[in-house]
C-alpha cells in the first residue's frame, strides 16, 4: 500500500469542492439494478469502494459506463451469483446487493461482506428484515444463500437503527407485494438520497429521514437520472482540517444541514462557523476548547469523525471525553495518536484526551478509512515530518484527498 509524507504546512486557506456521497452512491448503484433501462448517476465520486460497487454489477450482467462522475448503468439479464466474487469481500456495503437481487429475481448467493476492521459488524437485522419480507436464508461457510417466490410487505422493526440494513430492506420492499413499514429506521441522509432515487424511479417511499418508513411494493421500476448528494463526511473533515490547523477555509458544495452535530461542536469548543445555502466557511484563528462527545446515529453526532475530531481535541485546551457507541473498535487511531505524543487513555468504549500543546510528526499507520483522515489532520499540525502507513484505506473514502489538501496549502506525498 501507498504512503503519505507529511511535512508541517501553517494553516490551510482557500476553497474546497466537496464530491458526492460514498455512503449514498454505494446503495444507489445497488438499486440501479431493479430498474428496467438505463440509470444515469451523476455526481459519483469514482473510489475504490465506488469501482468494487461498480464492477459487482457488471459481473452480475448490468452493462456499464463510467465518465468521470458520471454512471450509466443498464440492468441486463442480471444472474445473482456473487460467490467467490472478489470485490465483494472488500467492502460492507457490497451486502446492499442482495435486497435489490432479491426483489429483482428473486435469488442472491453472496460471500460474506468485507470493509473496515471497526468493530464486528454483523448483518442480522438485514436477514431479520429479508427473511420477513418473506426470503429463505441459507448460511454456510462464509456464504449466504437468499431466495424468494415473491417477497410480500411486512411491518419490521429495527432492534437497532442501522443504516445498511434500512437500506437493504427499503430497496427489497420496493418491488414487494403490498405495503411495508420499517419501525426504528436509520435517518440519515444517504437513506432519503436513496428514497429519493427509488421514487423517481417509479417507487413509493413515504417517511425516509424519520425513523417510520413506509413502503408500498410496485410491479416495476424503471431507470432514471439521479444526482447524488454531497459527502457530509468529507466536508467535516475539511471543517476538522481547517480548526485544527487555524486556517480559513470556504466549503462549497454542502448541505450545511447534514453537518448540524459537527457544526454545534465546533462551535462549542470556539471556532467560528459561517453557513450560506451551499456552503460553510470555517475560520479557526480562536484557541480550541476541549469538549465531551457521544457518536450516535443521526442526527447525532457521526460516528464517522469521531476519529477527525479526536484529533482535533487532541491539541484543545482542557479534558474531553469521547464516547463511542456505534462500532466497538474504534479508537485504533488513538494509539496512533499517542505515538504522535497526544495524552489519551482508552477504556472501552470511551477516552480520555487531555489537549497538548502540540503534536509531534512520527510514523503511524492507518488502520481504516477514518482513522486515515484523522492521521492526515494530526500529520498538518504536527512538528516535523509524519509518514502515513496504509493509506489505501483513505482511497476508500476520500476523492483527490490529497490533491484537495494541497490546493489549500497542505504539504502531502503519496509514494
Ligand atoms: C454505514 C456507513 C458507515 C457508518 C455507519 C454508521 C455506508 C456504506 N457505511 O455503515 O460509514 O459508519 O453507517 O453511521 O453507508 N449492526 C448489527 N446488525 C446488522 C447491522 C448493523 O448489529 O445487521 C450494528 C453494527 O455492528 C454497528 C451498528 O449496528 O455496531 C451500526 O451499523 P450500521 O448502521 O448498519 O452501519 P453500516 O450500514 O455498516
Amino acid at each position: 500500500m501507498s504512503k503519505y509524507i507529511i511535512m508541517p504546512c501553517g494553516s490551510l486557506n482557500g476553497e474546497v469542492e466537496i464530491s458526492g456521497s460514498k455512503n449514498a452512491l454505494l446503495p444507489i448503484l445497488a438499486a440501479s439494478i431493479m430498474g428496467e433501462g438505463e440509470s444515469v448517476i451523476k455526481n459519483a465520486p469514482m473510489l475504490v469502494d465506488s469501482h468494487n460497487m461498480c464492477s459487482m454489477l457488471t459481473h452480475l450482467g448490468a452493462k456499464l459506463q463510467i465518465s468521470e462522475d458520471t454512471i450509466c448503468i443498464k440492468p441486463h439479464n442480471l444472474s445473482g451469483d456473487l460467490e467467490n466474487f472478489a470485490p465483494v469481500e472488500l467492502l460492507r456495503a457490497s451486502f446492499l446487493i442482495s435486497g435489490p437481487l432479491l426483489a429483482k429475481i428473486g435469488k442472491v448467493n453472496i460471500s460474506m461482506p468485507g470493509g473496515c476492521q471497526i468493530g464486528v459488524r454483523p448483518i442480522d437485522l438485514h436477514l431479520k428484515g429479508l427473511c420477513a419480507l418473506g426470503a429463505d436464508i441459507e448460511q454456510q461457510h462464509g456464504y449466504i444463500k437468499l431466495s424468494c417466490r415473491k417477497l410480500k410487505g411486512n411491518k419490521i422493526y429495527l432492534d437497532f437503527p442501522s443504516v445498511g440494513a434500512t437500506e437493504n430492506i427499503m430497496m427489497a420492499a420496493s418491488m414487494a407485494d403490498g405495503e411495508t413499514i420499517i419501525e426504528n429506521a436509520a435517518t440519515e441522509p444517504e437513506i432519503s438520497d436513496l428514497a429519493l432515487y427509488i421514487n423517481n424511479m417509479g417507487g413509493k417511499v413515504t417517511g425516509a429521514g424519520t425513523d417510520t418508513i413506509k413502503i408500498m411494493g410496485v410491479k416495476k421500476l424503471k431507470g432514471c437520472t439521479h444526482f447524488v448528494i454531497p459527502d457530509r463526511i468529507e466536508a467535516g473533515t475539511f471543517m476538522i482540517g481547517a480548526a485544527a490547523t487555524k486556517g480559513n477555509i470556504l466549503i462549497k458544495n454542502v448541505i450545511p444541514q447534514h453537518l448540524k452535530p459537527v457544526t454545534s461542536k465546533l462551535r462549542e469548543i470556539g471556532i467560528n462557523v459561517d453557513e450560506g445555502d451551499t456552503f460553510i466557511k470555517i475560520c479557526g484563528e480562536s484557541p480550541i476548547n476541549a469538549t465531551d462527545i457521544k457518536t450516535l446515529p443521526y442526527p447525532g453526532f457521526p460516528t464517522d469523525m469521531q476519529a477527525q475530531f479526536s484529533t482535533l481535541l487532541s491539541i484543545s485546551n482542557g479534558t474531553s471525553v469521547v464516547t463511542e457507541t456505534i462500532f466497538e473498535n474504534r479508537f485504533m487511531h488513538l494509539t496512533e495518536l499517542k505515538r504522535m505524543g497526544a495524552n489519551i487513555k482508552i477504556d472501552g468504549r470511551t477516552s480520555v484526551i487531555q489537549g497538548i500543546d502540540h503534536l509531534t510528526g512520527a510514523s503511524v499507520r492507518a488502520t481504516d478509512l477514518r482513522a486515515g483522515a484523522a492521521l492526515v489532520i494530526a500529520g498538518l499540525v504536527a512538528d516535523g515530518q509524519t509518514e502515513i502507513d496504509n493509506i489505501g484505506y483513505l482511497d476508500r473514502g476520500y476523492y483527490k484527498f490529497e490533491e484537495k489538501m494541497n490546493k489549500l496549502g497542505a504539504n502531502i506525498t503519496r509514494i
